[in-house]
């Protein structure tokens, strides 16, 4: 890639499994394999081109409504890809960090999850943020009521320190694969100033070039965060 500024977040909207596998006549399962092999793929791109932070949309927690016969396929994968094949996920180098209402999964999935995390809270030379029965909406909530609770009023700071991004920067960059323009409650507060990248492309087929030409397309935007241009 040419020289280009590179954001510090990418968050990933990865849609578009099940239309990817429906237009092969294979099941949606099969996208869904296909398209937890393609995170790894693309978000070990995204760190050796030197993005710090990445954040992907793995599974909302309106996605938890889809029939059961989905959602068995849905969560064997995250057991998979947190014991069998967790390699995949260690080989990235980073640390890896699971924000979402975790209740909603089998002990053994929780556990998992939670050794992963364990066994790379020491790597700093990037961050994976695996949303999992993530829902912004809910989120933003527990954060006010949390809030309520401890009876303080916030302010911009200290209320998204409360949310389950806590103390993270909020995303660059928010790329959303499936041809959908919308962002399905995802990072609603976080995404205030993101700049939003949309492609037509089904997940599972979002290449590691399709990566590099959204980021040359942040980098030749302007942000002015309300402002105005520097004169020349
Ligand atoms: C995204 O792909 C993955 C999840 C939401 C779990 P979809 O399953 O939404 O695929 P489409 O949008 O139906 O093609
Ligand atoms: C958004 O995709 C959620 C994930 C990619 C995990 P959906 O397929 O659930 O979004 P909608 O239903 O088209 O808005
Ligand atoms: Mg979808």
């Amino acid at each position: 890639m040419r020289r280009i500024k590179l954001p510090a977040h990418i968050a990933l909207i990865m849609d578009g499994n099940g239309r990817w596998a429906k237009r092969r006549f294979r099941p949606r399962s099969y996208g869904h394999r296909m398209g937890v092999q393609n995170m790894v793929r693309i978000c070990s791109h995204a760190f050796r081109l030197g993005v710090r932070i990445v954040t992907v949309y793995a599974l909302s927690t309106e996605n938890l409504f889809r029939p059961k016969e989905e959602l068995d396929t849905l969560f064997d994968l995250i057991r998979t890809y947190f014991s069998k094949k967790k390699d995949k996920l260690l080989e990235m180098g980073v640390k890896i960090n699971v924000i979402g209402d975790l209740s909603v999964f089998p002990a053994d999935i929780r556990e998992n999850i939670l050794r992963v995390m364990d066994e790379t809270r020491s790597l700093t030379d990037g961050l994976f943020n695996i949303c999992l029965d993530y829902g912004s909406r809910q989120e933003i909530v527990r954060a006010v009521n949390a809030a309520v609770a401890q009876g303080r009023f916030v302010d911009e700071a200290s209320f998204s320190a409360l949310l389950q991004t806590g103390g993270l920067p909020d995303p660059d960059l928010i790329i959303r694969t499936g041809g959908e323009v919308r962002l399905s409650n995802f990072l609603l507060y976080q995404a205030a100033y993101s700049e939003l990248y949309f492609s037509n492309k089904m997940w599972p087929e979002f290449s590691k070039r399709d990566l590099e030409k959204a980021i040359e397309n942040y980098s030749a935007r302007d942000r002015r965060f309300g402002n105005v241009e520097e004169e020349d």
